[in-house]
């Protein structure tokens, strides 16, 4: 059993009940301790169920998941709180404030009110939310909303932070916020899966990818050394296209 990799997966199969082919077929993926790793791959791929699974949310059918060496099977009490998954749909109370919503989400992983208070202060202040803290999430921009939907998935200060497709629709101001702070976070010692589709994103912060096509893992290495291996191309997109192929992805 190793125990160099934060988040380790190792032929993970699952094929979803009533569909024919499998979602993950083979999956297999090892995140070192200290990365900013983006998991890339077209829609419909699987990667939400991916982290679905190595997060203990949901079921798969056989293979194995150790988190800093522990395999999953065999609980996952001491493993949840080394993770925050900020997840692909905005999960915040409309109707409540920012500030009142993450008050909610810090009771949950049990953060004392003081510390609470003072992460939230922190976090708020570090995503630029400090004047909008008592205004409504429904009056807030797509931006605004995925900011306060990380920082509902990092108040616990986890050691690994899962992202899935955190800059989906927000503009570009946002976006670019968005992932300075990852790269922050990540450079305080925090290892980060990040989840896109969006390669530029990825060739920009992250140091190491790994693509994902048909259930597994098709090719993985920092963005680099992917672009030099093939070298008809000149940028991590040119890459993706030549190893997934143009065929669009329609959900099936
Ligand atoms: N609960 C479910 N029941 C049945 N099939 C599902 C379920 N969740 C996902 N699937 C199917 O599994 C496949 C992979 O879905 P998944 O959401 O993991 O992909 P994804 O790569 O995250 O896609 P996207 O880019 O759209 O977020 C899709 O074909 C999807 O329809
Ligand atoms: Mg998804």
């Amino acid at each position: 059993m190793s125990n160099r990799y934060a988040i380790e997966t190792e032929n993970l199969k699952k094929t979803y009940k009533g569909k024919t082919h499998p979602t993950l077929n083979g999956f297999t993926l090892r995140i070192p301790y200290g990365s900013l790793f983006g998991l890339l791959a077209p829609n419909g791929a699987g990667k939400t169920t991916a982290i679905n699974i190595i997060c203990g949310l949901r079921k798969y059918d056989s293979g194995k998941v150790r988190i800093q060496g522990r395999d999953i099977s065999a609980g996952m009490k001491q493993i949840r709180p080394l993770f925050g998954l900020v997840p692909q749909d905005i999960a915040l109370f409309p109707t409540l404030t920012a500030y009142e919503n993450l008050k909610i989400f810090g009771g949950l992983y049990g953060i004392e009110k003081p510390l609470l208070e003072k992460r939230i202060d922190q976090l708020l202040e570090l995503f630029d939310l400090t004047e909008s803290r008592h205004s409504f999430i429904n009056r807030f921009s797509g931006g605004m909303k995925r900011r306060v939907n990380m920082i509902a998935g990092m108040l616990h200060a986890p050691e690994i932070l899962i992202l899935d497709e955190p800059t989906v629709g927000v503009d570009a101001q946002s976006r670019r916020m968005i992932l300075e702070k990852l790269v922050e976070i990540n450079r305080q010692g925090t290892t980060i899966l990040f989840i896109s589709h969006y390669l530029e994103e990825a060739q920009q912060i992250c140091s190491q990818v790994a693509f994902m096509d048909n259930g597994s893992i098709i090719s993985q290495g920092s963005p680099e050394h992917l672009i030099a291996e093939h070298n008809i191309c000149d940028d991590l997109e040119s890459v993706y296209l030549l190893l997934t192929g143009k065929r669009i992805r329609d959900n099936t």
